[in-house]
């Protein structure tokens, strides 16, 4: 009897017809809800993922399901030749909580960032300024504009040369900072929290002194806070407690609770654009915008800053006996993003025994893992959570 061909796996059908661009995790998922996704086995995870710092309602959302279905039944997509309600009610919302007095609309978060690379120069034009002073360890995005702000060689050097006229100066160094700031300057592009770089907070002092560097130049002081913004940090923009005010700031991942977004929000006075300058087809449409209403209504009906700032202690702390028991050197971050600094390099190891125990978490590198959870976990997820993450931690370690 001739043998039966095996059915295809997931990972070998998708190995056969997609760039082999990710390095995926052998899961297949299919549902979610909450904090909670299931695979294509039936079993389910606890998910500190969250579609990369997504999610901010969790998974399956009523509230962004009505919204979308409401919406999609109803007008999805005409362009921007025209006006559309959505978009200018997200625009109204989003100037209403912020000290920001404009909105542009993209597809995603490093559209946002070329956006505001392009407000910069534009704005930048009249005093012949261009330069663009980013972070090493930075990360805005991969299209070119946001890759050359992007302070990581890894992603850039295959595909140089990258558009000229950036600088990269190493995190929460004043004095570098304020030497790459010249007169050539247009814009300092910072995130709060760099996320992807390993979860390494800005110091106040530090967000100061480029406020300041910014203005000694008339450059424009950018922060990206596609990761940290919508309240992941315990306040809604991460910036907030500093005090400093940025003149334009770009969001995206959880500003539609899943759905597909960006935005740049911009200060009146670098509000450079004129009429032609940018544009996006997609960029703003009614279903985007449509979930990003929902999602912003329920963070606010919900205070889920507020849950970020109460469920993030708590994970802190049941975190704190292994940073005791030298399995941790650090938890670092705000909120719920935290980043977990391994002794040894285990962060991979720990991701695939945390599958294997039910929970999904992310390494950003050798050393560090990252938890970025839906904003509405509970005591009890984060009592799940930190056991699962101590016990994967110590089977990754056993097995070094
Ligand atoms: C801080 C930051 N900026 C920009 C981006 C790029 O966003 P997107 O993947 O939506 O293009 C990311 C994505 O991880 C990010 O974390």
């Amino acid at each position: 009897m001739s043998d039966v061909t095996a059915p295809a796996t997931t990972a070998s059908r998708e190995a056969r017809v997609h760039l082999q661009t990710y390095a995926r995790q052998p899961l297949t998922l299919v549902s979610g809800r909450g904090c909670w996704v299931t695979d294509d086995e039936g079993r389910d995870y606890l998910d500190l993922v969250a579609g990369i710092a997504v999610n901010v309602l969790g998974h399956a959302h009523p509230a962004v399901a009505e919204a979308v279905s409401r919406q999609a039944s109803t007008l999805v997509q005409v362009s921007n030749l025209y006006f559309t309600l959505p978009q200018i009610e997200l625009a109204e919302a989003l100037v209403a909580r912020s000290p920001f007095d404009r909105a542009f609309f993209t597809n995603s978060g490093t559209e946002a960032n070329e956006a505001a690379i392009k407000l910069a120069r534009r704005h930048g034009r009249e005093r012949g300024a261009h330069e663009i002073v980013s972070l090493t360890g930075s990360f805005h995005g991969r299209t070119l504009g946001s890759l050359a702000a992007t302070g990581q060689p890894k992603y850039q050097a295959p595909f140089a040369p990258l558009p000229a006229g950036f600088r990269h100066v190493p995190p929460n160094d004043i004095e570098a900072l304020t030497d790459a700031v010249t007169d050539a300057t247009c814009a300092v592009i910072l995130e709060p929290i760099m996320g992807e770089g390993g979860v390494h907070p800005l110091r106040d002092e530090y967000l100061a002194a480029a406020r300041e560097a910014c203005d000694r130049v008339g450059a424009l002081l950018v922060l990206d806070e596609i990761q940290t913004g919508m309240g992941r940090t315990g306040t809604f923009f991460a910036f907030e407690p500093s005090g400093v005010v940025p003149d334009a700031v770009t969001l995206a991942k959880g500003l539609a609770g899943g759905i597909p977004i960006g935005a740049l929000l911009v200060r009146e006075a670098a509000a450079a654009f004129q009429v032609g300058d940018h544009g996006t087809t997609l960029g703003g449409n009614p279903l985007s915008c449509a979930a990003a209403l929902a999602t912003l209504r329920v963070l606010d009906e919900e205070d889920l800053a507020g849950n970020a700032r109460a469920r993030g202690a708590e994970l802190v702390a049941a975190l704190q006996p292994l940073v005791g028991a030298g399995v941790l050197a650090e938890v670092r971050g705000r909120g719920l993003m935290l980043g977990l600094e391994t002794r040894e390099p285990i962060a991979r190891a720990a991701v695939a025994e945390a599958r294997e125990l039910g929970l999904l978490v992310n390494a950003t590198g050798d050393t560090t893992l990252r938890l970025v959870p839906p904003l509405v976990i509970t005591s009890d997820e984060v009592g799940i959570a930190a056991d699962r993450v101590g016990h994967a931690l110590e089977r990754a370690g056993a097995a070094t």
